[in-house]
């Protein structure tokens, strides 16, 4: 270990605490700059812990003003007392109750971890370790307790204090301040305490349960706000419902809050009973909304409310669990939403989101396994290998047993784990008893990191009428992890004969389930009486999480596009012929050679604008090129990201030439008259023409500008307007400018549509990106202590695949800046600003110098925060 190691954790060193604590009273009298908190613990010590083991409690940055023992005050020669630890050496031997007073500055705390202001407003943020920041405690989840929270403000400002569970009182407390009690009956960890208090307006509704238990749903805003929260009370109903039906779950106290605040680290949080939300995933209307909008604040206030159960009446007994709840809820909300709006186009849009971002994670120096086993700082995990690849690793399981003892194995968790905090193990021993499967080795998904790669060869025999299907799987070392284990991976297929249709599956004279084990480096299977030569489909619905090279031709995959009976494959088979394309023009581009033509991509593409296809949704997708990143993440290293936008533009100019009147047909066929509705289908419409118009206006095409000038123009809702803006940025133009121009004047004053204006100028190709992005950093619309302007302006560059990675390094440069300026004031967000060099190793030599040279220039600075000093050294390895 190097001098400047940091401490590690090791999920191999978890040992039960030491003490518990059953009941956690807690006085909180707000104040700007000094709030004071009294807690009172009811503390025992632990039958499982240490005999006679010293009180430690967790701080970070406390004042502590007093602590007493049963009401004795100690004096300070009983105590250690420092802003990060209070230990008390010699507790009591049995149950005690212990008070401690603590001092904090809400309005200091720019962190926003504890307990600080947004706009005014008192919230709190606890997860992972943000109680710490409001008392001493054991702050950790597998100290459940429960918590009575009195809350007391003054009137003025905080004629609305909120905190955990049901309301039990509420009161005068003089001088022209008012006080709440709450009282939480269900014990949970510290990190799902909130408390709230501000001036608030609030939307009102009801929900009865399944059993009759009639719910009180308030939604929280700031005032003005109230009829942008609509969507998000109708989303709360339908989520409460749709657990019951699916998961058997229903809610389980008085009320159910929202807040939505406006400086938020993260999306949102699954306090009990009190979620408190960045604003952007609550606040929408036709007018400020757009579809995607729509579509995330739907699947987050799932995401929260479904957290009820998997989170928070079952919780993590340790933070290298945390995949125990954010991936089976990852998992429950895509369920929602798949079975709300389109099940095919969810796991199209769960696949691209995954390769973009989780494929990319491990592909490089912040590669770690579903479940890491040492972390820094935790706030760094909080990571798409958790969250969806953690959903994706019980996809399988359903997959691999069943859904009917997927469902058994659910319940039976539910039943046995209720009210406590668990690990993985608990979890997957649920599945293996009541599959009688052994589900050992299926464990490696949660310890291996890496992303596998399967390849597969073909043959038909025709003589023995035989199809052979042989799958070589490899999974590469990742930091730590040099050698790995075949992993267990579900390989759903489908054989489609030549007339499309899919042929019977037969093994050993008996039918075969399509889903086949791969569970060493190679494996085999022989199909019989396959009467001719099939096409494999291969990891159908996207079975697996893996990388596929297969030696399917262009010509099996066109076919494949054109009649797999599995829509994600459908979709997939025409991406996989763009992409291999798109390869091959990168490769031609760096050799000087001319652009490799396949016209065929065009009648794989074009089948989206077709005047007979309903599914508009679907079609968008299907109208969609690979990714610049999709890219490089295939051709995997010495990457040069402008060859890439290069070759991927000479694709789209080509598409255009071919497919310009049937896409041009599509707009026209496909521009709205009606009133706007988010639904899934009218949302699908407008993606399908969007896409169209990005077509026609591929490469700045002036008829393709003055179509999305005149969509800006005439924009009747704020989805097309987007669009429209979006398309427009692309290319020098004066419709362009104007168009900025015109969205500044139009909605300078509202942060969340200033947000888009931001990231739609921070991730244009145009050179002149770096020099906007500064000067817009300088203006008037950019806060750096809002983590939403933040991830809108310097989180969009660190993704613009040729802006960030300028040849001439200063991309790297201001983003690595950027990072150690706001780590004084917001380390988790400067830490997240920091990973967009998380593949910074596939880089061509050129850039990847210039790269980790920012990079070493970031470790090196003094005084770094742990999350930042830990992303910086990890990432250069
Ligand atoms: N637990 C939150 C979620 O995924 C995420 C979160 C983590 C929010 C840490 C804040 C802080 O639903
Ligand atoms: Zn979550």
């Amino acid at each position: 270990m190097r001098a400047e190691d940091p401490q590690l954790v090791r999920l191999a060193d978890y040992r039960p605490s030491d003490f518990l604590i059953d009941t956690v009273d807690l006085d909180v009298r707000l104040d700007p700059v000094a709030t004071r908190v009294t807690a009172t613990l009811k503390v025992r010590p632990n039958p499982d812990g240490r005999e006679g083991a010293a009180l430690v409690l967790d701080g970070d940055e406390l004042k502590l003003v007093s602590v007493a023992i049963d009401g004795v005050p100690l004096d300070d020669d009983a105590i250690e007392a420092a802003p990060e630890r209070l230990t008390l050496a010699n507790p009591p031997r049995g149950p005690f109750e212990l008070t401690v007073v603590t001092e904090i500055d809400p309005t200091a705390n720019t962190r926003l971890m504890g307990l600080y202001r947004s706009n005014g407003a008192y919230t709190t943020q606890c997860e992972a370790e943000g109680f710490r920041r409001i008392t001493y405690f054991l702050d950790r989840p597998d100290v459940l307790a429960v918590y009575t929270t009195r809350v007391e403000g003054p009137k003025a400002e905080t004629p609305v204090l909120l905190s955990n569970g049901n309301l039990v009182e509420t009161g005068d407390a003089g001088d022209g301040r008012h006080f709440a009690v709450w009282r939480d009956p269900h014990p949970k960890p510290s990190y799902l305490f909130a408390l709230v208090a501000g001036d608030l307006g609030v939307v009102e509704d009801r929900f009865v349960t399944a059993s009759g238990r009639d719910v009180a749903l308030k939604v929280f805003v700031e005032h003005g706000r109230e009829d942008r929260a609509a969507y998000a009370m109708d989303a709360i109903k339908r989520s409460m419902r749709w657990d019951e039906e699916a998961f058997g779950r229903e809610y389980d106290l008085d009320v159910f809050m929202v807040v939505a605040v406006s400086h938020f680290n993260m999306g949102a949080m699954e306090n009990k009973g009190l979620n408190v939300f960045n604003d952007k995933y609550v606040l929408a209307s036709p007018e400020t909304a757009t579809d995607g909008d729509y579509a995330n604040i739907e699947a987050i206030i799932a995401h929260e409310y479904f957290h009820n159960w998997t989170g928070n009446r079952i919780t993590c007994r340790d933070w290298f669990q945390l995949c125990l709840k954010e991936g089976l809820t990852v998992f429950r909300d895509q369920e929602f939403t798949s079975d709300t709006r389109s099940r095919p186009v969810k796991r199209i849009m769960d696949a691209r989101n995954l390769r973009a971002s989780q494929f990319a994670e491990d592909s490089g120096p912040l590669a770690h396994p579903v479940r890491p086993e040492a972390y820094a700082e935790i706030n760094n995990f909080y990571t798409p290998t958790v969250y969806e690849k953690g959903a994706e690793v019980i996809r399988m399981l359903k997959v691999l047993i069943g859904p009917d003892a997927f469902k058994a194995g659910m319940d039976l968790y539910f039943d046995r784990h209720d009210g406590e905090a668990c690990t993985i193990e608990q979890f997957v021993a649920c599945f293996a008893e009541v599959s009688g499967r052994d589900l050992g080795r299926f464990m490696l998904w949660y310890r291996q990191a890496g992303t596998p790669t399967v390849e597969i060869r073909t043959a038909y025999d025709a003589a023995a009428k035989t199809f052979a299907i042989e799958a070589a799987q490899t999974v590469p070392p990742t930091p730590g992890q040099p050698v790995k284990q075949p992993a267990v991976i579900p390989m759903v297929v489908g054989l489609v004969g030549p007339d499309g249709a899919d042929l019977p599956l037969t093994v050993g004279g008996a039918a075969a389930s399509p889903v086949i084990e791969l569970t060493e480096p190679v494996t085999r299977v022989t199909f019989e009486n396959v009467a001719a030569r099939p096409v494999a489909s291969l990891f159908r619905n996207f079975s697996a999480p893996v990388k596929v090279a297969a030696d399917l031709t262009d010509d099996d995959y066109l076919f494949l596009a054109a009649h797999d009976a599995d829509p994600f494959n459908r979709w997939q088979a025409g991406q996989t012929v763009a992409l291999r394309n798109l390869v091959a023009r990168v490769a031609a581009l760096r050799a000087s050679r001319p652009q490799p033509e396949e016209p065929r991509i065009a009648d794989a593409i074009g089948r989206a604008f077709a005047p007979d296809e309903t599914d508009h949704a679907y079609a968008a997708q299907v109208a969609g090129l690979p990714s610049e990143g999709d890219v490089a993440r295939e051709i995997g290293d010495e990457v040069d990201p402008d060859a890439i936008h290069a070759a991927r533009r000479a694709l789209k100019r080509d598409l255009a030439a071919r497919l310009g009147d049937a896409a041009a047909a599509a707009y026209e066929r496909l521009s709205e008259t009606g009133a706007y509705s988010p639904d899934a289908a009218s949302a699908g419409r407008r993606a399908l023409k969007i896409a169209a118009l990005d077509l026609l206006a591929a490469d700045g095409a002036a008829e393709g500008v003055a179509r999305a000038k005149a969509l800006y123009d005439g924009a009747t809702n704020m989805t097309d307007r987007i669009m429209a803006l979006q398309i427009l940025s692309l290319h020098e133009s004066d419709a362009r400018a104007a168009a900025l121009a015109a969205f500044e004047a139009d909605y300078g004053d509202d942060p969340l549509l200033m947000d888009k204006w931001l990231l739609i100028q921070a991730a244009t190709p145009l050179p002149a990106t770096l020099d906007r992005v500064k000067a817009l950093m300088a203006g008037p619309r950019f806060d750096i202590r809002n983590p939403n302007r933040v991830r809108s302006l310097v989180g969009a560059f660190g993704g613009n695949p040729t802006q960030f990675n300028r040849a001439d390094g200063a991309g790297y440069a201001f983003v690595a800046e950027t990072a150690l300026v706001l780590d004084r004031i917001n380390p988790q967000v400067a830490a997240r600003i920091l990973g967009a060099f998380k593949t910074w190793r596939a880089l061509e030599p050129g850039r990847r110098a210039r790269a980790e040279d920012a990079l070493r220039g970031v470790a090196a600075a003094p005084g770094l925060s742990p999350d930042v000093g830990d992303i910086a050294r990890r990432a250069l390895g």
